[in-house]
């Protein structure tokens, strides 16, 4: 998946809370991810967490005082500003978030804050009745008209078990929302929206019985990640399935059968620039569900009647005849003669593309987190390596963006 907080250079405030060992985690997963962490720490910080820790972690001096040494030399508030593309401040106490919301620049933090180019994110930890207090509340309220964004405390476990009813939301969550943040700024497919079918559909026999198939969804899903990740807006029709999404999706729409999908892809591919048809659909629906429980048979063979579903690609395939400019995306998963049935699935679906994978590569198709594609248009035909599908997803969406730009 593209990395959205690769190179990006956050301050990160710590204050004097007992969530600030979380600020480990939170430097820990912003390196993790490719960001520059500078930490500015307030003097009450800093009984709570060493600086030492943190600028081993951050692999850069931690700024606390206005002055590093008495030598004259002192921290420019206003070089962190310029620099950061993002502050957050984390842990955030009732004190800071209050000297942040009136100005009280007694502190290198709220100095560097008042001069912050970049957007603020404040998670505040604290115990619940100082939060739910009018005063903090106030507070919050006013650093929420200045443009801040708020990342409301949500109820991890290990926090309110030191402190009460004290917590800070978890790092991983407020990592997310810069995450978030950083997608929907820019990025190849800001503007777009994206239709992502996903997942297997279960067909129904009875009340306890259905026909489906071995499809997890991870292709689809990578594929909608990338998508919200370079700044789409992404309608999410799943089929069954365990697995979810990194990002929360603009639209998640959760259905059981091919004819819900159906039902549901139509209606959403009106408003789509592009959709991407990775979900495994049921071929065949038996003609009639049974009201109560099947019976076993005392002998012999039983047979199943079934009818054909709908084909959701080639149904949006024809409306796409009608409205151009869009643009539909097909896979193919097949096991012989795949490259002749890739292309004949292009022309009868009217695909733009479509994206081939065979059963017969070790490491590719249902269950692997990895896949080998090949990516066939009415032009030719493009191979890729072995790949994780995170990274599938980052070929298969560069490619899109490259036909979106064609068609339109
Ligand atoms: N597809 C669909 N609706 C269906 C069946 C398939 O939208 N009822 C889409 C799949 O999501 C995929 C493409 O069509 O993008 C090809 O699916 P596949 O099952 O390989 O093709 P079929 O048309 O079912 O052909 P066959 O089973 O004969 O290989």
């Amino acid at each position: 998946m593209t990395n959205v907080l690769k190179g990006k250079r956050i301050v990160l405030g710590i204050t004097g809370s007992i969530a600030a060992y979380k600020a480990c985690y939170l430097i820990r997963g912003l390196i993790k991810r490719g960001a520059e962490v500078q930490v500015v720490i307030t003097p009450a910080g800093k009984e709570f967490i060493t600086p030492i820790t943190l600028s081993a972690l951050t692999s850069k001096p931690v700024i606390s005082e206005f002055f590093a040494q008495r030598d004259g030399t002192w921290n420019s508030h206003v070089d962190i500003g310029l620099w950061a593309d993002a502050m957050l401040v984390a842990p955030a106490t009732a004190s800071t978030i209050g000297k942040m919301a009136n100005g009280i620049a007694d502190n290198m933090l709220i100095t560097t804050y008042l001069s912050m180019k970049a957007p603020v994110f404040v998670a505040p930890a604290m115990d619940l009745d100082m939060y739910a207090h009018p005063s903090t509340q106030a507070n919050l309220q006013k650093l929420r008209s200045f443009g801040n964004r708020i990342i409301e405390p949500g109820t991890g476990e290990l926090a309110s078990h030191l402190v009460g009813k004290g917590r800070m939301e978890e790092p991983e969550n407020i990592i997310l929302n810069l995450e978030q943040y950083f997608a929907s700024q820019g990025g190849d497919l800001q503007g777009k929206t994206i239709l992502v079918t996903a997942g297997p559909t279960y067909e129904k026999i009875d009340p306890v019985r259905f026909i489906g198939n071995y499809s997890t969804g991870k292709m689809g899903l990578a594929l909608a990640d990338e998508c919200t990740a370079r700044g789409a807006r992404v309608i999410l029709i799943t089929g069954p399935m365990q697995q979810s999404t990194h990002y929360p999706m603009y639209k998640h729409l959760q259905v059981e059968s091919a004819s819900e999908m159906y039902q549901a892809a139509v209606e959403a591919y009106a408003e789509a620039d592009a959709a991407i048809m990775a979900a495994a659909v049921a071929d065949y629906t038996p003609v009639q569900v049974e009201a109560v429980k099947m019976k076993r048979e005392k002998t012999g063979n039983i047979t199943l009647p079934l009818k054909p579903t709908q084909d959701i690609a080639a149904a949006l395939g024809e409306l796409k005849r009608a409205k151009n400019g869009k643009v539909l995306v097909g896979f193919a998963l097949e096991t012989t003669d795949e490259t002749s049935n890739a292309e004949d699935k292009l022309r009868r679906k009217n695909l733009d593309f479509i994206v081939l994978n065979s059963l017969n590569d070790a490491g590719a198709g249902f269950g692997y987190d990895t896949n080998k594609i090949c990516i066939i248009n009415k032009q030719g035909k493009t191979n890729y390596p072995l790949k994780p599908k995170t990274e599938v997803a980052v070929d298969i969406i560069d490619y899109l963006v490259k036909t979106l730009k064609t068609e339109g």
